[in-house]
């Protein structure tokens, strides 16, 4: 099918590349030029495995395409919207950039008028994908739909390939034939739904998602305050089937460029009609502070933080991505340069942004230099290349063998054996 997608950020360019991959022949459409000419060139503007080769190989195949103008997407039978929806000042969505997009397709559509499917993948509030029917009504055969996206940054490629599931919510019967054409072959189990059931669907599994984060990190203060262990805690609690394993891990707290925005948005839409979630409030309080538990932690350990030399492993939000929105290592940096502690720091690709916001901070060329001379060594993101070490060489390095897992992700027991001062998050 001739689809075209609109914005090419995280979502729209995976996007483009998975729905070239099954086939369809794909325009992608950004706003900014320098983006677009990158991608042309089979550079991805964001680092995700697999993804740069992919955007190559569709692009030499001649299925995938990029351009700044809508009206190159004459043709196409299908349109999504992957533009971003982030948090405005007063934590709703600010949709601003849809409303943009929306105005774009108005424009193709008076020029090339067609029948076509406009896709919603952003996340929008609940009703939005109705106010948009609304707008292009006038337009004979255009229909609206919304498709959520649910992939994860760091394996964004695989999940567009193969999703979890995939949900449509429209309600016209052209737009879901459409979209069952598009997906066919994609083997996820469906479900079929309203627009305003589909948005919902994606505000509420982040929201939970977030919930089991911050539960088990609230969890895990109460472990380190009984000398109990969260990471066993979490195994038992996941072989239960009603529980399962996944998004058990304690840690340092939640980022991203999804669970902050959309679970302020959905409390913001809740308050607006009446309804408050007051569980949700919860988490994000616990999100909130759980980088200051974390360091006050290290506080009690160390004492005064300030002339003492601190490393700090992984800067992204979470391995396997560049993206650093909303990091908890930025909360982390900031406080132990209030404490006026030497920081040192290491990440496999985000250094250049991080650099941007904290230039005082001792960026190092690898992970095993950024233990040189310090007092204590804190991982805040799992890479493999932070996880991974000769511990030997690294105890010979540190000025004391003092070390602080905010991922529960370093070998604890092999530690401990080996002479280091080890602290998790909630482990014994
Ligand atoms: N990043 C994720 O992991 C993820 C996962 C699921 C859903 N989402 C949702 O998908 C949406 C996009 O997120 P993202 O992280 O890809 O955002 P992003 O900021 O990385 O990318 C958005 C892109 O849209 C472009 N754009 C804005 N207005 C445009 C217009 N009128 N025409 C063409 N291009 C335009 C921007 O230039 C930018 O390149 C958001 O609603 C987000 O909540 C994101």
């Amino acid at each position: 099918m001739k689809v075209a997608v609109i914005g090419t950020g995280y979502v729209g360019v995976t996007t483009a590349v998975s729905l070239a991959m099954n086939g369809h022949e794909v325009l992608g459409i950004d706003l900014v030029k320098a983006k677009v000419d990158q991608l042309r060139m089979g550079k991805s503007p964001i680092y995700e495995p697999g993804l740069e080769a992919a955007l190559a190989a569709m692009l030499a195949q001649g299925t995938l395409n990029f351009t700044t103008d809508i009206a190159d997407a004459q043709d196409a039978e299908i349109l999504f919207v992957c533009v971003g929806t982030p948090e405005s000042a007063d934590g709703t969505a600010d949709l601003s950039y849809l409303q943009g997009a929306v105005a774009d397709i108005a424009k193709l559509q008076q020029a090339s008028p067609r029948s076509r499917v406009i896709v919603i993948k952003s996340t929008v509030p609940v009703g939005t994908g109705d106010r948009i029917a609304e707008q292009l009504r006038d337009f004979k055969g255009v229909h609206v739909a919304s498709n959520p996206e649910f992939l994860r940054e760091g394996s964004a490629l695989q999940d567009a390939l193969q999703p979890s599931r995939i949900v449509v919510g429209t309600d016209h019967p052209d737009a879901a034939a459409a979209l069952e054409q598009l997906y066919e072959g994609v083997a996820a189990p469906r479900v079929a739904t309203t627009r305003a059931n589909a948005e919902l669907i994606k505000y509420a599994s982040n929201a939970f998602l977030a919930t089991r984060i911050s539960f088990m990190n609230e969890l895990a203060r109460l472990c380190a305050a009984l000398g109990t262990d969260i990471v066993t805690v979490a195994q038992g609690m996941g072989l239960d089937s009603r529980i399962g394993p996944e998004f058990l891990r304690a840690g340092v707290g939640y980022g991203g460029s999804c669970f902050p925005k959309d679970t302020i948005a959905l409390l913001q839409l809740a308050r607006h009609h009446g309804i408050p979630l007051t569980i949700l409030e919860q988490v994000r309080e616990v999100n909130a502070t759980q980088p200051a538990w974390f360091l006050g932690q290290l506080q009690k350990r160390l004492g005064e933080l300030r002339g003492k030399t601190i490393a700090v492993l992984g800067l992204a939000f979470k391995p396997d991505t560049d993206d650093i929105r909303e990091a908890p290592a930025l909360k982390v940096l900031d406080a132990l340069q209030r404490a006026e502690a030497h920081v040192t720091a290491y990440d496999p690709i985000a250094m250049p942004a991080v650099r941007a916001l904290f230039p005082r901070v001792h960026y190092t060329a690898t992970a095993a230099e950024a233990f040189q001379g310090a007092h204590a060594a804190l991982l805040i993101t799992e890479w493999k290349e932070c996880v991974r070490l000769d511990w030997q060489e690294v105890k010979a390095a540190m000025a004391a063998p003092v070390l602080f897992d905010g991922r529960n992700a370093w070998p604890a027991k092999e530690l401990k054996e080996a002479g280091f001062d080890y602290t998790g998050v909630g482990r014994s």
